[in-house]
């Protein structure tokens, strides 16, 4: 698959990570579908960018939890595109409350699970046979490394981002033999727009057990989501990957 013919679908694309993956991803000459749930002038601000430096991207707003919306997300981005799909970046996220085991309910469980699993399931189900005839396709799954930390009063999220990593081995075991791999990259505390400014305090206490003693940039998670989107990368599926300096191993 030459680069030229490759399609992202980054969801979430509009800021944050997904943001930077994006860019990246359009870097190297991928066209990429910035998908977006309420911010459209973030996501078109992030398309100006990569045009402006010479790549291609549109932007798409849909709301990846509701399966209709997945539906015509997939088709109108093959229509921009004027190709299918060929790499999913799963990376949208909602609101991440964090609750004591007596506040948190089964519901806030399923409000979790709708973006760490409901969606990433439509989204594959929709792109895999167009992936399939073309016998290439890459599905990368944002999870976190609270995965391994098991943070206190986060268990909602936790057990919900906990459901990537199974969730992407079945998958790389089941689409392997149509050349289609799934990964699982897991950021660690990585400082966006919606974390605001991070104390000092709250940096130092983070990085106490950070061996490379700095704080992840969406650029490293970006770097880590485009080498397994490339060609160096066809020989790797169903892991689950670290980003955080060495936090967890
Ligand atoms: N940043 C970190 O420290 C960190 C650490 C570990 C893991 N992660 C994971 O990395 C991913 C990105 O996190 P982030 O911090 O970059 O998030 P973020 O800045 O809050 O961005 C969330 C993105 O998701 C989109 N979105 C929200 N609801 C949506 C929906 N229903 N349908 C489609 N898109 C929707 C938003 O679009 P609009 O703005 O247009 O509404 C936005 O583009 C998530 O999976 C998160 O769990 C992040």
């Amino acid at each position: 698959m030459s680069t030229k013919e490759k399609v992202a679908l980054v969801t979430g694309g509009s800021k944050g990570l997904g943001k930077s993956i994006a860019q990246n991803l359009a870097a190297s000459g991928v066209t990429v579908i910035i998908n977006y749930y309420r911010d459209q002038e973030a996501a078109d601000a992030v398309v100006q960018t990569i045009r402006q430096n010479g790549g291609q991207a549109f932007a798409i707003q849909a709301d990846v939890t509701n399966e209709e919306e997945v539906d015509r997300l997939v088709g109108e981005a093959e229509q921009q595109a004027g190709r299918p799909v060929n790499i999913v970046v799963n990376n949208a996220t909602g609101p991440q409350p964090e609750y004591s085991l007596e506040e948190v309910t089964w519901e806030d469980y399923l409000d979790q699970l709708l973006f760490t699993t409901k969606a990433p399931l439509l989204l594959t189900k929709a792109v895999i046979p167009s992936m399939k005839v073309e016998k290439w396709g890459r599905i990368i799954n944002i999870g976190s490394e609270v995965v391994e930390l098991g943070n206190a009063h986060f268990s909602n999220y936790v057990t919900a981002k906990s459901a990537v990593v199974g969730m992407t081995r079945s998958w790389a075991s089941e689409l392997g033999e149509h050349g289609i791999t799934v990964n699982a990259v897991h950021p660690g505390f990585t400082p966006v727009e919606r974390h605001g400014e991070v104390s000092d305090e709250t940096k130092a206490s983070y990085l106490s057990d950070v061996p490379l003693k700095r704080m992840g940039e969406p650029h490293d998670i970006a770097n880590a989501v485009r080498f397994l989107s490339s060609e160096d990368a066809s020989f790797i599926t169903g892991q689950n990957i670290s980003v955080n300096g060495g936090k967890t191993f």
